[in-house]
């Protein structure tokens, strides 16, 4: 490197030394070249991801949907596509990216939450599968295509999840039409002449343990056995990933978990009668491990007792900590030796409000100005959920290949994005 950078200090680096997420790069040379803060990938952990889930079943007619919300970014989608994986979209916005990445129309399933009748049209004309997810929701596809083919999605009854915010199924869930609601189903499937082509279900996001999706993938299937030819039945997402590392935290079982699934596939499919494709669809589990979010630290100071590390990193970059109190493991790289510590710190951003917390009494080593820090475990929801509150730019993408490039994938926003959309008028 000619300006004489000779490598950073990793003052807490097990984790990702662990997992080779930076291969031979340094993440404070990574933040010089591609600015800060930075949204890192690695191929070769995204990819192993995707060959985990894939391989997670051995029953056949197995499929794997990326749930792309969690990251939209056109290069993560294309390796999930190239290792095999499908894909789910939520909005007219992540079917366009999703056929922007290659993915074709049986490839994708629209799992919309109260839409217009134009965003049905704009999957429908496309020859993508609709899963509705409410009986009028189904009744406004059923006036606008009758007699053609959806999906409906179904709560099954239980939901989980790592906070009430992103729990999808149970009494107050806004998602799926009730399993007592079968009746009003075959109804409206009758008076507008349309097939049901699969169920679906996603009981909530991040569960370690598999107890209740399985419980509530029985209920799905004994209201499958009520309607006969189905194409489909969709598991949904929600597998977790330890986002306590530094504290040694287990990975789900995912074994265990496609054990079981494959017994219940199978079984199924003996009653059945009809050869049915299952589907899972994670978003998170893709992604999240195979990204770190890099950012500087511009200022430390006491507030009380308080210590404050005060970062780039805000609430607009990554939003998951102020939204549902997430932990998100942060390791610091350093220009300077070793100093001390650990010692108790909340970590903020750069936003004008209090929330605006990374890490609140976190034993971290001892941090200066200008320190990089790494957030872990940020490859989902991260960049995604990004804003352009404060009139901040959201982040670079940088890929770390498996050929040991570092390639930009999305470029930071600029003032002239954040003022494109508007109009002047006379004032
Ligand atoms: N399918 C459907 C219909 C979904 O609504 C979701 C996520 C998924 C699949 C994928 O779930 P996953 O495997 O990623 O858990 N922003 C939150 C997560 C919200 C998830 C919403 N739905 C977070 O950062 O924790």
């Amino acid at each position: 490197m000619s300006d004489g950078f000779r490598g950073c200090y990793k003052l807490n680096g097990e984790v990702t030394d662990r997992l080779g997420f930076y291969g031979d790069h340094d993440p404070v040379e990574l933040v010089r070249r591609f600015g800060s803060p930075l949204y890192l990938y690695s191929e070769d952990i995204l990819r192993a991801n995707c060959r985990t889930l894939k391989n997670m079943c051995t029953y056949k007619n197995f499929r794997v949907n990326f749930s792309v919300k969690a990251n939209t970014n056109l290069a993560i989608i294309r390796i999930a596509r190239e290792e095999g994986l499908c894909a789910d979209a939520m909005s007219p916005g992540e079917i366009a990216a999703v056929m922007a990445a290659g993915y074709e129309a049986p490839e994708i399933l629209f799992i919309p939450n109260n839409v217009s009748g134009e965003e049905m049209r704009f999957a429908a004309e496309k020859g993508i599968m609709i899963s509705v997810d409410s009986l009028s929701q189904l009744d406004l596809f059923g006036r606008l295509f009758p007699g053609k083919s959806v999906a409906v999605r179904l709560n099954p009854g239980i939901g989980a999840g790592h906070h009430e915010k992103v729990v999808t199924a149970g009494d107050a869930a806004k998602f799926g039409v009730n399993l007592a609601e079968l009746p009003e189903i075959k109804e409206i499937l009758r008076r507008r002449g349309l097939r049901l082509a699969g169920l679906s279900q996603h009981i909530g996001s991040k569960f370690m343990d598999s107890g209740a999706y399985i419980m509530d993938i029985r209920n799905l299937l004994a209201a499958a056995e009520e309607f006969p030819g189905l194409d489909f039945i969709d598991f949904g997402g929600g597998f977790g990933i330890p986002y306590r590392k530094q504290e040694n935290e287990p990975p789900m079982d995912m074994g265990r978990t496609g054990v079981l699934l494959d017994a219940i596939m199978s079984d199924f499919a003996a009653r059945y009668g009809k050869e049915v494709q299952f589907i899972v669809e994670p978003g998170r589990y893709v992604a999240a491990e195979a990204g770190v979010l890099l950012g500087t630290v511009h200022a430390i100071k006491h507030n009380g007792s308080i210590k404050f590390i005060g970062t780039d990193i805000g609430m607009n970059t990554l939003m998951r900590p102020a939204l549902y109190d997430s932990h998100h493991d942060i390791e610091v790289y350093s220009l300077n030796p070793p100093a001390g510590g650990p010692e108790a710190v909340s970590v903020v951003g750069n936003i004008c409000e209090s929330g605006d917390i990374l890490a609140k009494d976190r034993p971290l080593p001892r941090i200066s100005e200008g320190d990089v820090l790494g957030v872990l475990d940020a490859g989902s929801y991260g960049y995604s959920m990004s804003s352009n509150y404060n009139m901040r730019l959201r982040p670079a993408e940088v890929l770390l290949r498996s050929n040991g490039e570092a390639a930009v994938i999305r470029e930071r926003d600029s003032l002239e994005d954040l003022l494109r959309n508007q109009r002047m008028i006379d004032i």
